[in-house]
């Protein structure tokens, strides 16, 4: 078999892409080579909103498996197909939809209104109210009915930076994400004692300690326009390496730290990182690994969904 240059390949993908009028969706920590040959590359908002809007036959989704199933659960019609099947998430296996389940009707005198972070499966997504990211995740709580009380699932740090922003009490389901939960003050401290006049921006899903010393806690969206408009020339940016990518593209004049080696404030997703270019060639041609869940799953994750989209319009 001929082996393929990664020109080669690009230009494969490009006449796979042609051929099955497909749309190729990528996520910011995606590897650069995939975000280079995206038609679009952003936050799962931004994902959502473009997978809902698209008139592409198929959808090749370059992120985790919650992302690709988001893209399925509001085009049921279409194809969707993920690079690699096993991407999945630390969040949404901190949250199994039969524990929710079982926590829900233990508590069913609470009568919670029940809002999910997107980092979760299609049957979590089913039984909540309303979905949303951490792009829109401040605005979706404050729109949430005053009358009964929250919980919220599955990242409890998103949900405690939530609280603070909103002043709105939730309960909170003890999920978290792996790779944010790594990075420490003081790893973040100590990059910025060699770089003092440095600007922190950081994800939501980092722990407290660490938000409460960033300049800025955004989704990874928001952070191309902070690190943009930011006065400060140094931006020390805290979350998975993927971001650098675009940040370095999209914002060429300003020197973005990941820390001495690109490690102690940038981490790599294991999951994110399991989607190369061979594999979305393949899964173009071959149309495989699909993403598929049961009719009635899909059609209860979609009202909250939606409701999520037309809330964060
Ligand atoms: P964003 O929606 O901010 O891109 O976050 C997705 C994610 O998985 C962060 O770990
Ligand atoms: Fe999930 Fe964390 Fe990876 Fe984002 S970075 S996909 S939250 S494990």
């Amino acid at each position: 078999m001929a082996i393929l240059t990664s020109t080669d390949l690009r230009e494969e993908i490009l006449a796979l892409k042609k051929e099955r009028n497909a749309i190729i969706l990528a996520h910011n920590y995606q590897v650069g080579p995939i975000q280079d040959i995206a038609d679009y590359v952003g936050d799962s908002l931004g994902l959502a909103y473009r997978a809902k809007e698209t008139d592409a036959d198929v959808i090749a989704f370059c992120g985790v498996h919650f992302m690709a199933e988001t893209a399925k659960i509001v085009n049921p019609e279409k194809i969707v197909v993920l690079p690699d099947k096993d991407a999945g998430c630390s969040l949404e296996q901190s949250c199994p939809a039969e524990e929710l389940e079982a926590f829900l009707r233990e508590n069913a005198e609470k009568n919670y209104y029940v809002i999910a972070y997107i980092n979760c499966s299609a049957g979590v997504k089913a039984l909540c109210d309303v979905i949303c990211t951490s792009g829109n995740a401040v605005r979706i709580v404050e729109a949430a009915p005053a009358d009964r009380p929250i919980l919220f699932v599955p990242d409890q740090n998103l949900g405690e930076w939530v609280i603070a922003q909103s002043g709105r009490e939730m309960d909170l389901w003890q999920g978290a994400c792996y790779v944010h939960v790594e990075f420490t003050r003081e790893s973040i401290a100590k990059i910025r004692e060699d770089h003092p006049n440095a600007a922190v921006v950081a994800h939501p899903e980092c722990t407290t300690a660490v938000r409460l010393l960033a300049d800025e806690v955004c989704s990874t969206e928001k952070m191309i326009s902070f690190c943009r408009n930011s006065p400060s020339q140094d931006i020390i940016v805290v979350t998975e390496s993927g971001m650098l990518h675009r940040l370095r593209k999209e914002v060429p004049g300003k020197n973005l730290i990941a820390g001495p080696t690109d490690r102690c404030a940038c981490a790599d997703c294991r999951y994110m990182k399991m989607n190369t270019l061979e594999k979305l060639h393949d899964c173009l041609r071959d149309l495989t690994p699909q993403v598929t869940m049961p009719e009635e799953i899909r059609q209860r994750a979609e009202a909250p969904l939606l409701r999520m989209l037309e809330l964060s319009k």
